[in-house]
């Protein structure tokens, strides 16, 4: 009995340990990969992913003509190609997301970064739980507070968040990958 309540435990552990591990890459523009008009546009396909540390960005461009360059976010605003964090124009590069904080990507061609091939990237701190609205403050008459179950003080509830949290990023992995 004892064992298959660890074993159980075990299963439901495993999306956690799953989504701790294992960096995944993106294919920046999908099937389009790193060009001016994308299917969809840089900013909606950064916003629906989730992209941690570690994960690895992977750009796909027409060598010679196009190229990626990381900046800092002045030279993405002015679409400065001279001050490059770093500079990527084989034509597959990938890019590594190293820490967490914001990532910007310019095109190399001067013509298209100005037409708005930009990417910005905000990457999360390592297993950093999706912060969530506070809630609008309730007003709650007096009399009825009394009648309010108290606040549990153990810590078992902290272990349920854990893993539903491990579960929705596993789905949110899965999505990613499709
Ligand atoms: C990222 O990778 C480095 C080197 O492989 C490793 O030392 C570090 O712990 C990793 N960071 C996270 C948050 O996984």
């Amino acid at each position: 009995m004892a064992f298959h309540r660890f074993l159980g435990l075990l299963i439901l552990m495993t999306p956690i340990m799953f989504v701790q591990v294992v960096a995944r890459q993106f294919d920046v523009g999908g099937k389009d990969g790193w060009v001016l008009k994308p299917t969809e546009d840089y900013d909606h396909w950064a916003q629906r992913n989730r992209f941690q540390v570690n994960d690895t960005l992977h750009f796909k461009y027409n060598k010679g003509s196009d190229s990626v360059v990381v900046v800092k976010k002045e030279d993405f605003d002015s679409c400065n190609i001279n001050n490059p964090i770093q500079k990527m124009d084989g034509g597959d590069s990938t890019f590594q997301l190293s820490n967490s904080g914001l990532f910007y990507f310019i095109s190399g061609n001067l013509g298209n970064c100005k037409n708005g091939q930009k990417l910005i990237v905000l990457v999360m701190a390592a297993r950093q739980p999706i912060p969530r609205a506070a809630p609008p403050p309730q007003k709650i008459p007096a009399t009825s507070l009394t009648s309010l179950a108290p606040t549990p003080t153990d810590n078992s509830g902290s272990g349920r968040v854990g893993v539903s949290v491990g579960i929705v990023l596993m789905f949110t992995g899965f999505v990613g990958l499709v």
